[in-house]
């Protein structure tokens, strides 16, 4: 079985797409793990619906497993969390021979993969994404962490795993709006790198959120993995390159923060910064009306929750200042230069975002 390769010279690793990879687990284990003890980590909902599954995959390839199901959401991803694991890795002699195995969404991956990183100095870890922005986004590319009381994500590592399996079947029982979310960064990838993938999506939005083309949606989901990897094999730490996949994400993370991560999902927020970053591109010249008029449409088919919340723009913007992507009080933002073409803008001057700010606070309020 081929998988999407992430080069990364010794920390290469394979991604394997295919609906019911799940089952699949135990022979891929057996192919790639270096020794026959797991810790198999997830959270309560993915636990009750896949971890059998997986369970029994691991144990027919003769792994020994114990299994670690925490609450599910966001504040899982905490030290309070971290130092729960440990104590029950060590309580469980675990050693450096151990594997840690993530199941289930983004919150899942990250942790179980901070906990991979930083237990007994490192032990490999196996990222099995559930959710639909795991699969396309968070499962790739080792960004792993955990929330501080003071922020998101702001204890972390750069941990790749040993290989990524993925199973779009599982999508089935994921909520519709999670569905939407995960989607967000679908078109995200789009707009960024890759124009046929943005058709792609923009023209069947429906029939892939809805599970109605699972042909298509396991051959999107390969895309995103395909462009991620590209994008981390050219720049794993976030130098420059891979600043493009935080496209709407300045604005995205200032809205979750004002509504202390409860009113968005991280996915809608992105909406809402994409339509602000593309319209000012056009407004900067970069990006053409024509294309500005294709990206509208794909983004406000997006579900929000209503109504937009009374936030004005001088929060907004007093909040991308606290992001950590503002790097020395400089706004350095992504903007497009066409469908499938993302810039890099350093230095942008505040006075054109707020007027995205405004521009998009005005939208919201005229819904
Ligand atoms: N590491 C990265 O590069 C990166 C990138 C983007 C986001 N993230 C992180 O990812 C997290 C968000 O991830 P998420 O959106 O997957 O959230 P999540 O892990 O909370 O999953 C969303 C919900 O869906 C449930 N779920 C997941 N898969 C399911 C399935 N197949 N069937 C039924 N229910 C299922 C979960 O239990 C949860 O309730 C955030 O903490 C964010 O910071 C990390």
């Amino acid at each position: 079985m081929k998988g999407i390769e992430v080069e990364l010279g010794a920390r290469s690793y394979p991604i394997y797409v295919e609906s019911g990879n799940l089952d699949r687990l135990g022979q891929l284990a057996a192919k790639h793990l270096p020794g026959r003890k797991v810790a198999l980590i997830t959270d309560e909902n993915v636990g009750s619906l896949y971890l059998e599954r997986a369970r029994s995959a691991l144990i027919t390839s003769a792994f020994s497993v114990t299994d670690f199901i925490l609450p599910a959401g966001e504040p899982t991803k905490s030290l309070q969390q971290a130092d729960g694991l440990y104590a029950r890795l060590i309580e469980s002699r675990f050693d450096r021979s151990a594997t840690v195995i993530a199941l289930g969404g983004g919150v899942v991956g990250d942790l179980a993969g901070f906990i991979a990183a930083t237990f007994m100095r490192g032990v490999p870890y196996v990222q099995i994404p559930t959710s639909l922005l795991a699969q396309t986004d968070s499962s790739v590319g080792g960004k792993v962490g955990i929330n501080h009381r003071l922020g998101k994500n702001l204890i972390g590592a750069f941990y790749q795993p040993t290989f990524v399996l993925i199973d779009p079947s599982v999508l089935n029982t994921l909520p519709e709006r999670e569905r939407w979310a995960g989607m967000a960064e679908i078109v995200k990838y789009g707009l960024i790198a890759d124009a046929s993938l943005f058709d792609r999506v923009a023209g069947n939005l429906t029939e892939l959120i809805h599970l109605k083309n699972p042909d298509m949606l396991e051959a999107v989901i390969s895309q995103c993995c395909a462009i991620k990897a590209d994008v981390v094999r050219q720049d794993e730490k976030e130098a420059g390159l891979r600043k493009i996949l935080n496209f709407g994400h300045t604005i995205g993370h200032a809205l979750e923060a004002l509504t202390e991560y409860k009113f968005y999902k991280h996915g809608e927020a992105v909406v809402l910064g994409m339509r602000a970053m593309s319209w000012l591109s056009r407004e900067m010249g970069v990006l053409a009306d024509a294309a500005f008029q294709r990206i509208e449409p794909a983004l406000q088919a997006f579900p929000l929750p209503q109504p937009f919340p009374p936030i004005d723009a001088a929060a907004i913007l007093q909040k991308v200042h606290l992001d950590k992507k503002v790097v020395q009080n400089q706004i350095n933002v992504v903007l497009l230069g066409d469908i499938g073409r993302a810039i890099l803008k350093d230095r942008l001057e505040e006075k054109l975002l707020l007027g995205a700010v405004e521009w998009l606070l005005a939208e919201q309020r005229r819904r």
